[in-house]
């Protein structure tokens, strides 16, 4: 089996994340590559090396650069805040590295077709981290769509809650609180959780042609942990918004840090002619499915517990009934990216899925500050540009 030799950086949540799925993905997935955690890359180099040990990377690295620039590294994994995504990825892909992402792909848009140039010209293997697509019951929503049991789709609703943010003294910037300063995030939760849902539902209902949206800022200064003034916040705490896909379907979208009692809440409901769809991230492994089709006394909604050997990436699991987790779809999408890298190919969602993504979130954020409808920017796909 061929070494795949990565260097990831940063060494936060998503850090572990990563470093756990290429951990875990050779001891249930057959995979033509197996994953060397080769480099972790932070500016710290006590707390580098003290992931280091605990995560099993062989050496650590300060700069980016010089991570991005050695022989030793075949795939570049970035899990660090969202403004550092442009610069290291089109200095990778530039370096003929693979590149994984994490997500948003850019601050906005237009980093983030920066991003698919480099990497498409380059020719390397890419792919962005919207792991939602990998857990399996959302998998199985996707085959559902697919095999047409919904039929006509009218309607797509999604929402992403959570609380962290409703304290006034909680400052802004810097480690653990970047989130809030934005000229590192691009946005708040439009680019944040938004992001997240907007992904999954073009994934699962096709492209979104337009969008009217509302934003709102709460707590309108914070203190920010680098400077130690209080400035304005720039991120949205909020944002809501309608949609039409380009099938017709109607959709609202909402996140907010500001829902009290809500960590991580995120659900997506689809409803069509024949049937309907509902997803809960805090029950993550069931999905619940109501099909018209059935005989009326039976009619009702089911609730399947998606654990058994026919389920989307359960055959690598443990015994049917038995539950997998958050992580896992992590492995999952670590497993399904070495297996296309090892064929030259890159893994859904790739960076170019993933400017859609930011198309939509530009979109959103554009009407908000206009408070009017906004078309989604089309892009011609690879394949239609390398036809012409
Ligand atoms: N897929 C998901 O569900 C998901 C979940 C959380 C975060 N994310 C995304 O992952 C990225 C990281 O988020 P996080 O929650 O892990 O953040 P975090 O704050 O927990 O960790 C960020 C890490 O990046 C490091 N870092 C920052 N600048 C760096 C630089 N110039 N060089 C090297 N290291 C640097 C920090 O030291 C830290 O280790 C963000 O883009 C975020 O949007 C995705």
């Amino acid at each position: 089996m061929k070494k795949l030799s990565i260097g990831t950086i940063g060494y936060g949540f998503m850090g572990r994340a990563h470093s756990n799925a290429f951990r875990r993905v050779p001891n249930f997935f057959d995979l033509p590559y197996r994953p060397v955690l080769k480099t972790i890359c932070a500016r710290n180099p006590d707390r580098a090396r003290a992931f280091a040990a605990q995560w099993g990377y062989e050496s650590v690295e300060t700069d980016w650069r010089l991570m991005v620039a050695s022989p030793e590294i075949d795939l570049i994994d970035i899990a660090s805040p969202n403004d550092t995504h442009a610069e290291i990825a089109i200095a990778a892909a530039k370096a003929g590295k693979m590149v994984m992402c994490e997500k948003p792909l850019g601050r906005n848009a237009a980093e983030g077709e920066a991003m698919v140039q480099a990497v498409e010209a380059a020719g390397v293997p890419n792919m962005v981290w919207y792991n939602y697509r990998r857990i399996p019951a959302v998998t199985l929503a996707k085959d559902l769509v697919a095999e047409g049991r919904l039929g006509r789709i009218f309607h797509y609703r999604a929402k992403f809650l959570q609380d962290w943010t409703i304290s006034a003294e909680l400052p802004q910037g810097g480690e653990g609180l970047w989130r809030l300063d934005l000229n590192v995030a691009g946005s708040g939760v439009t680019g944040d959780l938004l992001a997240h849902c907007i992904d999954t539902a073009m994934w699962l209902n096709g492209p979104i042609d337009e969008v009217s949206a509302v934003t709102e800022t709460f707590i309108k200064q914070r203190k920010h942990n680098l400077t130690g003034k209080v400035e304005p916040v720039g991120i949205d705490d909020a944002s809501l918004f309608l949609a039409r896909f380009q099938n017709g379907s109607l959709a609202t979208f909402e996140a907010t840090r500001y829902a009290r009692g809500h960590k991580a809440l995120y659900t997506f409901e689809i409803n069509g002619e024949h049937a309907s769809i509902m997803w809960d991230l805090h029950d993550l492994h069931r999905l619940e499915y109501f099909d018209h089709r059935d005989e009326g006394h039976l009619r009702g909604w089911r609730s399947l517990h998606v654990t058994d050997r026919e389920h989307p990436y359960m055959a690598h699991w443990w015994v049917p009934g038995l539950q997998i987790g958050y992580e896992h779809s992590f492995v999952h999408q670590a497993a399904d990216f070495l297996a296309a890298a090892a064929a030259g190919e890159s893994a859904a969602p790739t960076f170019r899925d993933a400017l859609a993504t930011d198309d939509v979130t530009d979109a959103v954020l554009a009407s908000a500050a206009q408070r009017q409808w906004v078309k989604v920017r089309a892009r011609q796909s690879r394949a239609r540009r390398e036809a012409i």
